[in-house]
């Protein structure tokens, strides 16, 4: 039978799925207990899926029975203490930067990056100093929607200088990763670079930055979620039922790692009419409000499906920064004094 030690050895050749560290190292292993009997393991679950805890308790199971004298196992997870107590050491903030909030979606495609953009200019014309990241290194849009695509200057000490746009200041993760990096590095490269990245730019005194999280709740998302003293997410969703599910999983995934939701924005709510100014309901619309209410998260707002929306994005005109009169501009500013009011309440709480 092997010792605990020769055990946590071998253990310590199990790689934590995506990351080049092993689960050792992570601080995975709480206690190995040699008897009669077998081993038993107890595993630390930290903050990630079920799919991940389980793939790390199938290898050790295999690991620990291919030892000499075929051990039985017996393993115990454990869920990791409350993430409050581990908030203070893991969650950086970022000195100057008085909010962090995450943009995130349960799925693609429902709008997040023309909501982070329009979103962050609508803070700014309620008087808010504002950055905006553009974390999603698939599909990096808001480059585009906001015409910035030159590279990032550096400070004298090589700190990363954003670009500024519609006085908001601006950086993407996209611009320091090499355009022929194959696309599945890009992931576990940008788990491993980006929280690190964030405070290395020099953003200057901000009320608040933005976070446009890649689309989904994978371990990318996490990583992030993790690492940055974050303030709160926001969910973006569109009244369909099938990205109303998603929300579900923002709401969990932000829960997980004990981040607050700030609220669920819903996107293409109502058509507005670019002709006669009028609202038309083209969809079952609501749901986002009465989803919000059943996950028990506030409900930020509805924002229209809008030609003008659009046209603003493809063409780097952000609709709330040229149009700062439209009705659409409007429906931004009342999500925007929303999330403020969300934040700062927030604030006064941790007084
Ligand atoms: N309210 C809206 N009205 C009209 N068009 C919109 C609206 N919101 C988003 N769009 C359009 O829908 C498309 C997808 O939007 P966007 O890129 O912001 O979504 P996303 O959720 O960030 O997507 P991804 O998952 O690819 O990151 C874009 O062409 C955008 O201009
Ligand atoms: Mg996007």
């Amino acid at each position: 039978m092997p010792n605990p030690r020769e055990i946590l050895n071998e253990l310590k050749n199990i790689k934590y799925p995506g990351f080049s560290r092993d689960i050792v190292s992570f601080g995975m292993i709480k206690d190995i207990e040699v008897a009669d009997a077998g081993v038993s393991v107890i595993l630390i679950a930290p903050a990630a899926s079920p799919e991940v805890i389980n793939e790390i308790a199938g290898e050790i199971r295999r690991t620990v029975a291919a030892m000499p004298g075929a051990p039985a196992v017996n393993l115990q997870i454990e869920q990791a203490p409350p993430p409050h107590v581990a908030q203070t050491p893991a969650r950086r903030p970022i000195p100057g930067v008085k909010h962090i909030i995450a943009v995130a979606s349960g799925k693609g495609g429902v709008g997040k990056s023309t909501v982070a953009v329009n979103l962050t200019l609508a803070m700014r014309a309620l008087g808010w100093r504002v950055g905006l990241m553009d974390a999603d290194v698939y599909g990096p849009s808001v480059a585009m929607m906001v015409g910035a695509q030159e590279r990032a200057g550096l400070t004298a000490e090589r700190r990363i200088l954003p670009l500024e746009r519609f006085g908001i200041r601006y950086i993407s993760m996209a611009m320091f990763i090499a355009d022929d990096t194959p696309i599945i590095w890009r992931g576990p490269m940008v788990a491993k670079l980006e929280s690190e990245f964030l405070f290395n730019v020099e953003w200057g005194e901000l009320d608040c930055l933005a976070l446009d999280l890649p689309p989904g709740t994978g371990d990318a998302q996490l990583t992030i979620t993790q690492r940055v003293a974050l303030d709160g997410g926001v969910i973006v969703t569109t009244p369909q039922e099938i990205a109303l599910l998603d929300v579900k999983r923002g709401v969990a995934m932000f829960k997980e790692v004990a981040v607050p939701v700030l609220g669920v924005i819903e996107n293409m709510s109502y058509h507005l009419c670019g002709k006669c100014g009028r609202r038309h309901e083209i969809f079952a619309h609501g749901g986002g409000q009465r989803f919000a209410q059943s996950l028990g998260v506030p409900f930020l707002g509805e924002l229209p499906i809008t030609r003008e929306l659009r046209e603003g994005g493809d063409r780097a005109r952000p609709i709330v920064a040229v149009h700062p009169d439209h009705p659409v501009s409007d429906a931004f500013k009342a999500v925007a004094a929303n999330v403020i009011a969300q934040l700062t309440r927030g604030a006064r709480t941790a007084d």
